[in-house]
């Protein structure tokens, strides 16, 4: 077996997947459209914090590229590129387009390509195969092979990896889904499932993501109403995960972000509305879970006016711009929502995220807070976690809205700080 593979595409998900096929000993060719991307591989230096992909890269044999050239003694040529979403939230597919028409020039008989960014069903067959075709005057069946095994990789959890969350595939062949179980089986420890169909393995993963949203919403309506009668949501949802079975914890928080979670939803709606069918459902999982960021704002202003101070003209401090704890990625992150709807408040907003340094406003912990009458937990990092009542009030700080609910609210009951969590 020819063991050289392609991975188009070295961001969250690419560059895991190429390192990991390095240390099983394939030879990696890796292509990305971003020269800085490309320059910062070829030096071994990670282009996003990543402490393990920073160690691993050290050793890697990786060949970064922009010439897609390069991909033609490729056995397999796995597309990682992004699949973002429009402003009007209809899928962006011209990464994955562009990616397929830069790399079938160059297509060889007996490659097998497989698709592992997030797309709806359909993509796979109904725009992925024929741009292939068109372009290289190769048929798929015959000449070459197409399949699609999702990626599920959580950027910074030390349990779950690249090399052990099990995964599933489904190909346009027979051929075409042994060969890339046999090359996942041959990298991966977790179990790799072979789906009947690639609509059913593009299903899957929308699935997966549209349940967590879906979950999400529910727990954030209930703790906006909860809110309302009093009644603690975060104690409630312990108090229901006693339960041993038919009940999964999920946690109220100020907005939901990522590249996930608030887009993949919207491919599976806009596939099925295209098809005739209206997800009801999933629409107001995501309208549900974009209005957090209002309600953490509002959330800040009327606490303030439990203080008798006005928002407009008020230091609001909002800590954390990556969607989740202890990442530098912050796209989609609801953080910056919750700034515009500071701002529209007249507030002067101040934020500062040591994984965002450039985008941050402030540029320590102290700039942020130092001036501040409240402050907005927006991304649960370590340092957040370790700020007490005493250091707040002694900067001034008379608000804290806790949007990840990561401190404890006992803590500040006699802190003369005004506590508030999402649902608490
Ligand atoms: N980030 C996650 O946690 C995660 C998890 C599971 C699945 N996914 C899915 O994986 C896919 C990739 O996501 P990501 O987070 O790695 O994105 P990313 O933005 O981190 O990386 C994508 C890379 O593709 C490159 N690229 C864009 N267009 C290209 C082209 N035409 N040719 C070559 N390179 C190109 C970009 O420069 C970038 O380096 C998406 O479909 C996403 O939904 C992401």
């Amino acid at each position: 077996m020819n063991r050289s593979i392609s991975v188009i595409g070295l961001g969250y998900v690419g560059l895991p997947l190429a390192i990991l096929a390095d240390q099983k000993n394939y030879h990696v060719i890796g292509i990305d459209t971003d020269p800085k991307k490309i320059a910062l591989l070829n030096k071994k230096l990670s282009p996003f914090h990543d402490k393990k992909i920073s160690k691993d890269l050290k050793t890697s044999g990786i060949i970064a590229s922009q010439d897609y050239n390069n991909i033609q003694k490729s056995s397999i040529i796995i597309i990682c590129v992004p699949t973002p979403v429009n402003d009007d939230h209809t899928p962006n597919l011209s990464p994955v387009i562009n990616a397929c028409k830069s790399l079938a020039p160059f297509l060889q008989k007996g490659q097998l390509i497989i698709l592992e960014s997030t797309v709806n069903p359909g993509v796979s067959e109904d725009i992925v195969l024929p741009i292939l075709e068109k372009i290289s005057g190769l048929k798929c069946g015959p000449d070459f092979s197409l399949a699609h095994c999702p990626e599920r990789i959580n950027p910074g959890d030390k349990k779950w990896t690249v090399e052990n969350i099990p995964r599933v595939i489904g190909a346009t062949d027979e051929t075409g889904l042994k060969r890339a179980a046999e090359f996942y089986r041959s990298i991966i420890k977790g179990e790799i499932k072979e789906m009947k169909t690639i609509k059913e393995a593009e299903a899957v993963k929308v699935v997966e993501n549209s349940f967590r949203d879906i979950n999400i919403a529910f727990v954030n309506e209930l703790a906006m109403s909860f809110d309302n009668l009093g009644i603690d949501v975060v104690n409630v949802i312990n108090g229901a995960a006693t339960k041993p079975f038919a009940f999964m914890a999920h946690y109220p928080g100020c907005g939901v972000g990522g590249h996930c979670i608030p887009v993949d939803p919207y491919y599976l709606i806009e596939y099925a509305r295209k098809h005739g069918f209206q997800n009801d459902f999933l629409l107001m999982a995501r309208n549900v879970n974009n209005k957090m960021p209002k309600y953490t704002a509002d959330k800040v202003s009327d606490e303030l006016n439990q203080k008798k101070i006005a928002i407009n003209g008020t230091k609001v401090a909002v800590l954390g711009l990556s969607y989740k704890s202890n990442v530098g990625d912050d796209r989609e992150s609801p953080s910056y929502k919750i700034i515009q709807n500071l701002e529209k408040l007249g507030a002067e907003v101040a934020s500062f995220d040591s994984y965002i340094p450039d985008k941050s406003s402030a540029s320590t912990l102290e700039d942020a807070i130092n001036g501040a009458k409240a402050v907005v937990i927006a991304t649960c990092h370590k340092e957040f976690r370790k700020l007490t009542p005493e250091y707040l009030r002694s900067s001034g700080i008379e608000v804290v809205v806790d949007g990840r609910n990561c401190l404890s609210k006992e803590i500040f009951s006699s802190s003369g700080i005004i506590y508030k969590g999402i649902g608490q």
